[in-house]
């Protein structure tokens, strides 16, 4: 249930991502305004592209009931890596954008004059840099991690026990993908 929570998340997330896209290139193309010349458009599709293959790559790997539970296994950190790795462009990505926005918006006085708009949006920078310290520090803490799903399920196919019976005891070698799950059952249960 987590898992499609997740998946259907993030797929809400790219299709906004991308109805924004079409929205920053027709108001380029219609005003005659270059694409892709800063820093901050190429970081930030470089983004969304990398966010369109972990969302293919998640559906594949862990939507598809054929995948093998050992490629399951061994995609999970490149998919938790990647997932960090793309969070904190996108946190970057939006910190450029909006300084690029009072450079080129705020004509007088001007951004670094300090006006209130200006420093309105430098809290906001403030802001999303610490929610983003914020989200990085929970994801990389093992004692927050829930329960492994696939290791629930597997077990509760494979090993004859009716589906959704509850596994109590895990040797802490068998999850070695998730290595706080199980101090987190106890700890949670
Ligand atoms: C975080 C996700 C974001 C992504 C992936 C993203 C991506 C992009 C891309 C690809 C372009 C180039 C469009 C073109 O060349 O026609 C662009 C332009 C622009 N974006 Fe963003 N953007 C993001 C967030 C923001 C934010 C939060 C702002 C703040 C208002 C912003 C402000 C701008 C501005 C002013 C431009 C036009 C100037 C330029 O091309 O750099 N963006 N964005």
């Amino acid at each position: 249930m987590m898992k499609l929570i997740h998946a259907g998340l993030n797929i809400l997330a790219f299709v906004f991502a991308a109805v924004s896209l079409v929205a920053v290139f027709d108001f380029h193309n219609g005003a005659d305004i270059p694409n892709m010349y800063s820093l901050h458009s190429w970081v930030g599709l470089a983004c969304v592209i990398l966010y369109s293959l972990q969302i293919v790559m998640g559906l594949c790997v862990y939507l598809l009931p054929i995948t093998p539970g050992a490629l399951r296994g061994a995609f999970m950190p490149i998919h938790v890596y990647s997932g960090l790795f793309i969070f904190s462009t996108v946190i970057a990505t939006a910190l450029m954008g909006i300084t690029e926005k009072l450079i080129f918006g705020l004509k007088n006085p001007k951004y670094k004059d300090s006006p209130p708009e200006a420093v309105l949006v430098n809290v906001l920078g403030l802001l999303i840099t610490a929610f983003g310290g914020l989200i990085l520090w929970i994801s990389t803490r093992p004692s927050w991690k829930r329960p492994s799903e696939q290791l629930l399920s597997r077990a509760g196919a494979g090993s004859g026990s009716p589906k959704g019976s509850v596994i109590l005891s895990v040797s802490p070698t068998t999850d070695r993908d998730n290595p706080g799950a199980n101090s987190n059952t106890s700890k949670r249960n």
